[in-house]
């Protein structure tokens, strides 16, 4: 496997990205062709287990190059919809095996064993064994392909599989071809991947020979199962209800002329929600000239212009990080996906952006990375989902074209429109974003109880009700749902903050304390008495329903998992009683018994084994020992947690990529966000020097650590520790925050570094990150 260097400058950021981390082990990422946050995500299916199609081990076969995708989920496939695949080589059009079975194919293999594939930006290659070689480039709704068969394919085929769109989901698909031109058009219906609901998809394929011309197929017809249908233009008259693959095969001329015996055909496949028409409109407008250079590199443009915002020396870092750090940048850039003019549920002139899969995942630092470099995606973003809420009455959480997906927490659209209004209140109107609109899309989740809060909002009534009890009756994640809805009211009263709506704002904070009554401070870990303290699930009669502290952690005795499946007779989801509280980590420590006892938690978390790597709530961990005034051990823990869990080999994510993309980003780059506050967290960035561009400000602002001498291998040790910190040469109030204005204004800051772990804040009243109790986020 090799990153092609299509821009030969070493000093551009998309030079530094690796498309293929996370493609093995449960990581979910997608290498293929997209633009950001393009709609379409191009890329190759084999038949590993990766839900995003592509599996970078030599061993699993090729079923097809599919044009839409997901990045980074769990669940089950997503969006693995209409495959074309290459067919070099069969004795008669009839004869062609077409089933996903019958036709998978290995890659080539290189010499050190991988498969011949490679990926930059906007481009995705591959080497078949059958010596069709396939590349792969996109614009936002529409995929191009290029499969240049060898010279001993004297006809060359190409399908398109209308029926396996990863699950086997479909129903009515409907196909048909024009032998004049070859042009497929094609629609089912299909399930999606992370809850209830169907969607329809349609495409539109046309062919053009590259280098030559042909004037339409030699031979074409649909095909169910193994039986081409010769001659055929309808699946619908051809084939009656029997069997469930089905889909189109056109034949080509061999172009004669090619002095290499080769021949090009290039395959442009628009996609729409709407109609067959949109689909083939989408593709004319977007690929009219057929110009596949042209289309890899205006997707090359876009992400040069998003990647290159953020800069970093690299003097004494070794290759390696600096891969890791620009390709979570780039991953942070695929979802979600800019569906404007697709969405199947209502006509609107404003953006539609969908593929959330989740915002539970996503709310704690995807955004607030955007926000450094992003403003502009990120308020389309803001505008799609309030759009969302005035037609459906919540904000989203999972979506799947058109379709609620489960929930995960508690109403995290929440936080999302809270940290972009928390950043650019000043800037709202400018981006188009109406603070009215955005307030009472928060309120309409924090307050109106949808018919599922299984799909939708929060589960409101018994959460305002109880006011000072858990959300829900019985065996619902309610205990993690108690949390996650508290974090949601306070990043409303945040935002009713800023508008002046000061009853509104005490409300919601007050309400944010409401993670208070799941604290029990009686119980402990079974054989480990000195940790003391947890989260726990009640009874509707306010009495404790006992769970074991370890349960549904990475350590649980009885390995519980907690997941969705686990149906939901638990109080967590995905995280255990050993969490966090991010708006108040000030009196989680009073509640711990002061900072020595805390910082003693948060070891014990670590060295018995209770974090968890892959899980997007214990995100804050490794950073939460800023709050007991002791940075120097967040910034060993952070960095002992990239070194343990991340790095640039095929499985270096720890597991679903989700948000682990920002996270590791914000690790790297010495930070962590705290959502819908104006501040973040600080400690060394793994960089001389980084500096983020913001072009709504037109700023940048540059973090210098002075005397940077390299990163500790493991982790552990080194010349890494925060000792003081000056912004635009003044010593600054926090060696352990910065304030969102620092980059607003495009300040410099330097760290002083030191190799004594015994870093602190510093001495001043502001030297500790705030907390709702020790006065509140300005
Ligand atoms: C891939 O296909 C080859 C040849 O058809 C077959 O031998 C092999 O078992 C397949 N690999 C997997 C992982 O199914
Ligand atoms: C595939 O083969 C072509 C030569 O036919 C070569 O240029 C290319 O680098 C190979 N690998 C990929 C991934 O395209
Ligand atoms: C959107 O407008 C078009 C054109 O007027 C109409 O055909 C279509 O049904 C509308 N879609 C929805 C979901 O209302
Ligand atoms: C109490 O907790 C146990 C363990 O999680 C669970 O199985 C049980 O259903 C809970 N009971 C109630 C009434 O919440
Ligand atoms: C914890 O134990 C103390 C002493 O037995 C008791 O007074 C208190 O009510 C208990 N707290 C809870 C929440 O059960
Ligand atoms: C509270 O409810 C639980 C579960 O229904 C029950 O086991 C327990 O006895 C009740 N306690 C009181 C004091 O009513
Ligand atoms: C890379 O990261 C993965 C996932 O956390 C881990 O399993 C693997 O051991 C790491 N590999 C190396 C070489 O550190
Ligand atoms: C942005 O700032 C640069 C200098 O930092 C300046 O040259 C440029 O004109 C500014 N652009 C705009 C649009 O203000
Ligand atoms: C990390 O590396 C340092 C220096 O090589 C070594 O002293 C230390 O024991 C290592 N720590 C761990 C946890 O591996
Ligand atoms: C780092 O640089 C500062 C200022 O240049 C200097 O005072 C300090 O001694 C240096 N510290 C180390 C560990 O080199
Ligand atoms: C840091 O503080 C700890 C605990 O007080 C102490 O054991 C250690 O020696 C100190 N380390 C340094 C480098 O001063």
């Amino acid at each position: 496997m090799r990153i092609i260097l299509l821009v030969p400058l070493l000093a551009a950021a998309t030079a530094h990205v690796n498309l293929f981390i996370g493609t093995v082990n449960g990581g979910n990422t997608f290498p293929g062709a997209t633009v950001p946050h393009g709609m379409v995500k191009v890329g190759m299916d084999t038949d590993g287990d990766n839900f995003a199609g592509y599996d970078g081990r030599p061993e699993f076969n090729v079923t097809g190059f599919s044009q839409l995708h997901q990045a980074g989920t769990g669940g089950a496939v997503p969006l693995s919809n209409f495959k074309l695949f290459p067919v070099p080589e069969c004795s008669a059009f009839e004869q062609c095996l077409t089933t996903i079975t019958s036709r998978k194919t290995l890659r080539s293999i290189l010499s050190d064993g991988s498969p011949d594939d490679s990926a930059s930006p906007g481009y995705f290659s591959t080497n078949l064994s059958t010596g069709v070689r396939v590349e792969l480039a996109a614009t936002r709704r529409t995929g191009l392909h290029r499969y240049t068969f060898p010279s001993t394919s004297i006809v060359p085929r190409i399908l398109l599989d209308v029926t396996n769109d990863g699950q086997l989901s479909t129903i009515s698909p409907e196909l048909t071809i024009n032998p004049e031109t070859g042009r497929m058009i094609a629609s089912a219906n299909f399930a999606t991947s992370f809850g209830p609901g169907r969607y329809n998809a349609y495409t539109c394929v046309d062919f053009k020979g590259e280098g030559f011309t042909f004037d339409g197929p030699t031979e074409w017809g649909p095909y169910k199962i193994n039986y081409p249908d010769k001659n055929g233009v309808d699946l619908s008259q051809h084939y009656y209800s029997w069997g469930s693959e089905h889909g189109g095969l056109l034949s080509f001329p061999q172009d004669t002329e090619s002095p290499s015996g080769t021949t090009t055909i290039l395959a442009r496949v628009g996609i729409s929600f709407i109609s067959t028409a949109q689909a083939c409109s989408n593709a004319e407008a977007e690929i009219g000239d057929w110009d596949f250079e042209r289309v890899v590199s205006d997707s090359q443009d876009q992400w040069r212009d998003i990647l290159n915002r953020v800069q970093v020396d690299t003097e004494n870092v070794d290759a390696e990080t600096v891969i890791l750090l620009y390709s979570s940048l780039y991953r942070t850039h695929i979802v979600p996906g800019d569906y404007s003019g697709e969405n199947p549920g209502w006509n609107s002139s404003e953006p539609y952006y969908d593929a959330f899969y989740c915002n539970w995942d996503t709310y704690r630092t995807l955004y607030p990375l955007m926000s450094l470099h992003d403003p502009e995606n990120f308020a389309l973003i803001v505008r799609g989902m309030i759009d969302i809420q005035k037609h459906e009455g919540w904000l989203p959480e999972a979506r799947e074209v058109g379709n609620p997906q489960f929930i995960q927490g508690g109403s995290h659209g929440d936080e999302i429109l809270a940290e972009f209004f928390v950043k650019f209140s000043e800037h709202a109107a400018e981006l188009d974003v109406s603070a009215d609109d955005l307030y009472t899309a928060l309120l309409a989740d924090a307050e109106d109880q949808p018919p599922n809060w299984n799909l939708q909002g929060r589960q409101a009534n018994v959460w305002k009700e109880k006011d000072t009890t858990y959300p829900g009756g019985a065996n619902t994640k309610q205990v993690s749902r108690a949390l996650e809805y508290a974090f949601d009211d306070f990043s409303i009263s945040q935002v009713a903050k800023i508008l002046g709506k000061t009853a509104d704002a005490a409300k919601y904070v007050s309400r944010a304390q409401n993670y208070l009554n799941s604290w029990n401070p009686n119980i402990t870990v079974p054989g480990i008495s000195d940790v003391a303290g947890f989260m726990q699930p009640r009874f509707a009669n306010g009495t404790w329903n006992y769970t074991d502290p370890r349960h549904c952690s990475v350590n649980d005795p009885l390995m519980s998992t907690c997941f969705l499946n686990a149906i939901r007779r638990d109080g967590f989801y995905e995280f255990s009683p050993i969490v966090y509280v991010p708006q108040d980590i000030a009196h989680l420590i009073t509640l711990q018994d002061g900072n020595a006892r805390f910082i003693e938690r948060l070891d014990w978390i670590f060295s018995d084994n209770y974090f968890d790597s892959t899980d997007e709530p214990s995100q804050q961990i490794p950073f939460m020992y800023h709050y007991a005034d002791a940075p120097g051990l967040s910034t060993q823990r952070s960095r002992q947690v990239i070194s343990t869990w991340f790095n640039t080999s095929l499985n270096g994510l720890p597991g679903n990529d989700g948000a682990m993309a920002s996270y590791a980003f914000f690790f790297l780059a010495g930070m962590y966000p705290l959502p819908a506050t104006k501040q973040f967290l600080l400690s060394s960035p793994y960089f001389p020097q980084i500096s983020f561009f913001n072009p709504l400000f037109n700023s940048t602002t540059t973090i210098k650590s002075l005397n940077f001498s390299g990163n500790p291998a493991n982790g552990t040790g080194g010349n890494v520790f925060v000792k003081s910190v000056k912004v635009n040469g003044e010593a600054y109030k926090s060696n352990c925050y910065l304030e969102w204005e620092v980059f607003t204004t495009g300040s410099t800051v330097e760290l002083e570094l030191t190799d004594n772990i015994n870093v602190t804040c510093g001495s001043g009243k502001d030297a500790l990150p705030p907390s709702i109790s020790t006065g509140g986020y300005d």
